[in-house]
């Protein structure tokens, strides 16, 4: 999962142009160089199918005519692609389609569909003027489409494995009597399962089959077991455990949610020399027998009897289960893997004598410990937390959940404790029961959906890398199989409003396509004949009130298409969500009032707003109403550029003029004639700023000052949920106020982005001070120090910091449209785009300003330097420089000058602190807010009025505005 950033700086030798001039102009005349003009047209990468991101053969896939993507790592300056030709060898036949286009990412399948089980080569060769050479093969191989494909039926244990006993384990048995040329195993279970072919592990991967909406799309996995099948008698064994299936789940304390058995469903089919097909399918004549794993739950972990011995018989009887083959469906993205493997950092006594173990990380997974000279059945019990209070595990966060992994020892002079059931939110453990606990004995196992690392940045700033390193960790602890709100509590939920707007971001760092329409499947699945979207996908909760529809969290069906599309430029994905996305915005329209204002409902609102209660993270100040309409109108809008993408105008045009009546509704309602927008919140403004719900540009104006003199009056402190903190800093960047976002990001005290690093955090939490600045737990009950969601802003730290966005579709072109922060001195972006590699990377030295782009072959740049100047720029490595233009030192004309002026305005703080006038920022610039237009000489004299009336502090604050 994690592989190096690629230098932004590399390959000086190849493709570029570079200049300089000074500013206002382009620094640079694009001057090609003679590698560029020289480069050969490079083979194209071997096609990829669908979303799938296999290294090697991509087995089990289940669309009968995959999409085919590649990219190409270089050509020649203003090489355009102007035909594919794709290759397909299938069957002992070798065809070969040309097709005259420029397309190079998701294109169709040429060749007829392919059948359950059948294997394709495929290669690819891009022409420009001429041809490349032939890619290397990809090969794809089939599930089994069809209910028909299975001789097998899923089995569940009789007597044994019931709701609170231990796991169960099913064998069947087969004799194979010649060479084994080829051997599958296709499988899936009721709960989770892994699978054995003579005691050895089928493949690396864990908790399949993963978590889907279970009723109505249960996934299948294809195993190449070739090598584990051996002539003679074969054994697979196939345990089960209760996952999210079976187990504890939800915050309701409910238990067996989707049924009260488990139950596998394998059929293992082994080819042989002599051209037989032998084929071993659950079935009634498998036999069943109780494991060590006593107990496990993903809430409140496992419990292993360690004296379990493998010769245990299976003598128990299996029957068959009734369930609908018709729903098992193929892999959309990875499976869950172990990722990482994480030292432990130091083994310590608590104050109360309890042994602690620091991994320094904030992870998902579980712990593997090494325990030397323990006696049978001696106890070792492992709890799990993610902050430590007062030197002790701080378990309040996790709610119900006990997240304690138990073991039982055999006895053995040394074994190894790993639960396979479970797992935990985790920095620290605590463990009883070992004599002896050394720091090599201990590491931390992390698991999630192994996804493929796509996207980087780094910068100048220490802090702001740390806050990035965090999302990261967010993401791959949240990311495991669903998109899930936290990863330790009694929650783990598929919450709609948290990848709502997290989505952008985690398309950028991770390959996140095929793991997001999986559960856009799901969702659509899940969605009710109204169009209502549950709160969590899959919906475990099933109440009235979870269906209902809220704004920001049902929006996720119309807003995760759309940023897939804007992502990577799946054109499918809209034509297969558009019916649950219209769907969502008719539901709206009729939630909505007549006048097309969404009134009411259960409304999560701008949840978490710092200032809301803290046992009611809804009441925010930005209005519901107003987010509910800017949702309506947003989603009604995305539906119309959707159906113009996939070529239905007039759905396009119908959802584009309700879009517009929504709007102007909007502006009804909620918009002063003066631009101020009602319930004045920063949410609320970024929401209209960056969704073009005002569109006079005198309002556009006054709305953008208003917001920045929030910020300002907040000083500079978070003053957002999570509908406003993924969009505010776009909404001051575009708008004229980049300054104002680049202290609002920079910001240290609480609530900040960066507050939490100020307090050793290693993941982004999920409210902005889970931690007290005393290092105490936020006692509120809802207190998750893995929350992804308010990390959502480095989707615009990417974009407009480090300058590297997607300006259509799958960025087939980029806008670098860097933005730099006077706190930073460099800052870079990097991106595995559909096409390859891009990159932007500036930096400042000497009072000149450095940008270097690096553009895949197949897309445009159009560059946009910071103090103007702009270009259009092919694949290539291309380099500006500029004089930075030298910011004038001017006297402050108002008091809004003095806030601005970073300098004056910290001297202002120190200046009232020492004076004794007050000493916290958010208060002086809360105070002075009404006195921002008066003239800056007013300074002293609007302290006094305002703050406090100090003959001495009036004279040495007067001095600040000189
Ligand atoms: C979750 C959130 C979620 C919210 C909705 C919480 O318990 O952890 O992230 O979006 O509920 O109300």
């Amino acid at each position: 999962m994690q592989k190096p950033a690629p230098s932004m700086l590399r390959n000086k030798g190849r493709a570029r142009c570079r200049g300089i001039l000074g500013p206002p102009r382009l620094a640079c005349r694009s001057l090609a160089s003679k590698e560029i003009l020289m480069a050969e047209l490079a083979a194209p990468s071997a096609p990829r199918f669908e979303h799938r991101t296999d290294r090697g053969p991509v087995r089990g896939v289940t669309t009968a005519s995959p999409r085919l993507s590649w990219s190409v790592a270089s050509a020649p300056e203003g090489y355009v692609q102007t035909a594919y030709e794709v290759e397909i060898a299938r069957g002992g036949a070798t065809s070969r389609w040309v097709v005259e286009s420029s397309e190079q990412i998701l294109v169709a399948w040429p060749d007829a569909p392919l059948a359950s089980r059948d294997v394709a080569v495929v290669r690819v060769r891009v022409r420009g003027t001429g041809w490349s050479p032939w890619s290397e093969p990809g090969i794809v191989e089939m599930g089994l489409l069809a209910p028909e494909d299975w001789s097998a039926r899923f089995i569940s244990p009789v007597g044994i494995g019931g709701l609170r006993q231990a796991a169960p384990e099913v064998r069947g048995t087969v004799q194979i009597d010649a060479r084994v040329v080829n051997a599958r195993l296709y499988a899936t279970a009721h709960g989770i399962y892994t699978a054995r072919i003579n005691g050895v592990a089928v493949d690396d991967t864990v908790f399949a089959p993963g978590w889907t909406a279970y009723e109505s799309r249960l996934r299948t996995r294809v195993y190449d077991v070739t090598e584990l099948v051996l002539s003679g008698e074969n054994t697979l064994d196939v345990t089960l455990g209760n996952g999210w299936w079976r187990g504890r789940f939800g915050f309701l304390g409910e238990r067996a949610l989707y049924g009260d058995r488990l139950a596998a469903l394998a059929q293992l089919e082994v080819t042989t020399a002599d051209g037989a097909v032998h084929v071993l399918g659950t079935d009634e004549t498998w036999r069943a027998r109780s494991t060590g794993i006593l107990s496990d739950d993903i809430y409140d972990g496992q419990t292993t009897d360690l004296r379990f011995s493998p010769d245990t018989p299976f003598d128990r009887p299996v029957e068959t289960v009734e369930a609908d083959l018709g729903i098992l469906i193929g892999e959309d993205g990875p499976p869950m893997r172990v990722t990482e493997v994480v030292p432990a950092v130091s083994v310590s006594t608590s104050p109360s004598g309890r042994t602690i173990v620091d991994f320094g990380q904030n992870l998902v997974g579980w712990v593997r410990l090494f325990a030397r000279g323990g006696r049978a059945g001696d106890e070792v019990v492992i709890r799990h937390a993610e902050v430590l209070e007062r030197g002790e595990l701080a378990i309040e966060p996790l709610r119900s959940a006990r997240a304690t992994d138990t073991y039982f020892l055999s006895g053995a002079r040394a074994e190894n404790l790993a639960p396979s059931f479970t797992f935990h939110g985790f920095r620290y453990m605590d463990v009883t029961g070992l004599a002896e606990l050394r720091v090599e004995d201990v590491e931390a196992v992390v698991i999630g959906s192994d996804l493929e690392r796509i996207g980087w940045f780094s910068s100048s700033h220490g802090m702001l890398d740390q806050f990035h390193q965090n999302v990261v960790w967010g993401m791959r602890g949240n990311f495991v199989d669903v998109p899930t709100d936290c990863p330790q509590r009694d929650e783990r939920l598929g919450w709609t409003g948290d990848i709502q707007i997290f989505a952008p971001t985690a398309n950028f760092l991770y390959d996140s396509a095929g793991f997001l329409t999986s559960w856009l499947g799901d969702l659509a699945a899940e969605q009710d004949e109204r169009g209502r979207v549950p709160h969590v996908i899959p919906d475990i909760l099933r109440t009235e009130l979870t269906s209902s529809p809220a704004a920001a969290w049902g929006d996720a069906a119309v807003i995760v298409p759309w940023t897939l599309w804007e992502r990577t430029g799946d054109r499918g994905i809209l034509e297969r969500q558009l019916p649950s996305m219209k769907a969502w915005v008719d539901c709206l329209r009729i939630e909505a009032s007549d006048d097309l204002v969404w009134r009411g409902g259960s409304q999560y609102g701008d949840w978490l707003d710092p200032t809301a209660p803290e046992d009611d993270p809804s009441r925010a100040k930005a209005d519901p109403d107003v987010i509910a309409t800017a949702h309506f109108a947003r989603s009604a809008q995305i539906v119309a550029w959707a159906a113009d993408v996939v070529g239905d105008s007039s759905l396009a045009v119908e959802y584009a003029t309700l879009a517009a009546s929504v709007r102007a509704a909007f502006v009804r309602e909620f918009v002063t004639a003066s631009g101020l927008v009602f319930s004045d919140a920063q949410t609320v403004y970024a929401l209209s700023l960056h969704w073009g719900l005002i569109e006079d540009p005198a309002l556009r104006a006054r709305a953008a000052a208003r917001l920045a003199d929030l910020v300002r009056s907040s000083g500079f402190r978070i003053a957002t949920g999570f509908v406003g903190t993924p969009i505010v800093c776009d909404a001051l960047t575009d708008n004229g106020y980049a300054d104002i976002a680049h202290r609002l990001l920079l910001q240290t005290q609480v609530p900040s982005w960066l507050y939490p690093v100020t307090m050793g955090a290693t993941t982004i939490w999920e409210r902005w001070d889970s931690m007290l600045p005393d290092g105490t737990v936020n006692g509120s009950g809802m207190t998750s120090f893995n929350h992804y969601a308010l990390g959502s802003v480095i989707d615009w730290l990417h974009r407009r910091v480090a300058g590297l966005a997607a300006s259509s579709a799958g960025y087939r072109t980029i806008a670098v449209r860097p933005v730099p922060p006077k706190g930073l001195t460099r800052a870079a972006a990097s991106h595995r785009t559909p096409y390859g590699i891009a990159s932007v990377a500036w930096s400042r030295e000497g009072g000149e300003w450095m940008l270097e782009v690096e553009v895949p072959v197949g897309v445009t740049a159009e560059v946009q330097l910071p103090w103007g100047g702009s270009a259009s720029v092919g694949h290539g490595l291309h380099e500006w420089r500029v004089v930075e233009p030298t910011a004038e030192r001017t006297a402050p004309k108002t008091i809004r000058d003095i806030v601005d002026d970073e300098t004056r305005w910290l001297r202002l703080v120190e200046v009232s602190s020492l004076m004794g006038v007050i000493d916290s920022d958010a208060r002086i610039a809360r105070l002075l807010e009404p006195m921002y237009d008066h003239p800056a000489a007013e300074l002293g004299e609007a302290v006094w009025t305002r703050i406090w009336p100090s003959a001495t502090a009036k004279a040495a604050i007067a001095k600040i505005s000189d």
